[in-house]
């Protein structure tokens, strides 16, 4: 059988793949705390970029880019749980990068569960500053070149 491609795209807010999306996100990054996102949350997506992985049409992976003067934050990364260490995660972040250079931006960065630092080290991201709460669990800003 052939083996599935995968497809790396940017999407709609409000598309029925965004609300794809948001079901595989909140299943990862927010059930396993308790809360889902807010209307409020999802409503001020609109200003932001919704980046997808696709596979067999089904979504797989996703993350959202914030545009913020000249850097741009990547957060709601999520991989479809079934789906890890498989390279996706590692190829989300390529695409967003590519998204984010070809927009002239000259840094992405995120703020990283202390559960994501490894992975977020392996693509050549670093930590800048000290750990700090959010959602009740340990994040550090992590920071990356464009250049
Ligand atoms: C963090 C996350 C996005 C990584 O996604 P992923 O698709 O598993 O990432 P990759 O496969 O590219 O890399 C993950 C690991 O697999 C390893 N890996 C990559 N390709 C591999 C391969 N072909 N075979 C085996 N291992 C591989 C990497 O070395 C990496 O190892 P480590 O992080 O344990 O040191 C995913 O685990 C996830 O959704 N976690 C829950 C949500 C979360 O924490 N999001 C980030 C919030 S800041």
């Amino acid at each position: 059988m052939a083996k599935a491609s995968l497809i790396f795209k940017q999407i709609n807010h409000g598309s029925k793949a965004w609300q794809e999306a948001v079901s595989l996100r909140e299943k990862v990054l927010r059930i396993p705390l308790g809360s889902r996102f807010s209307t409020k949350e999802l409503a001020e997506e609109s200003e932001h970029l919704q980046i997808v992985a696709e596979q067999n049409s089904t979504i797989c992976a996703c993350a959202v880019l914030v545009p913020e003067g000249s850097q741009m934050k990547m957060q709601r990364v999520a991989v479809d749980e079934n789906l890890r260490n498989k390279n996706i995660g590692s190829q989300l972040m390529q695409f967003c990068e590519g998204i984010a250079r070809d927009k002239a931006y000259e840094m992405i960065y995120c703020h990283a569960r202390d559960s994501a630092v490894r992975f977020y080290r392996k693509n050549n991201y670093r930590e800048e500053g000290d750990y700090f709460d959010e959602d009740g669990i340990p994040h550090v800003k992590m920071i990356k070149s464009l250049n």
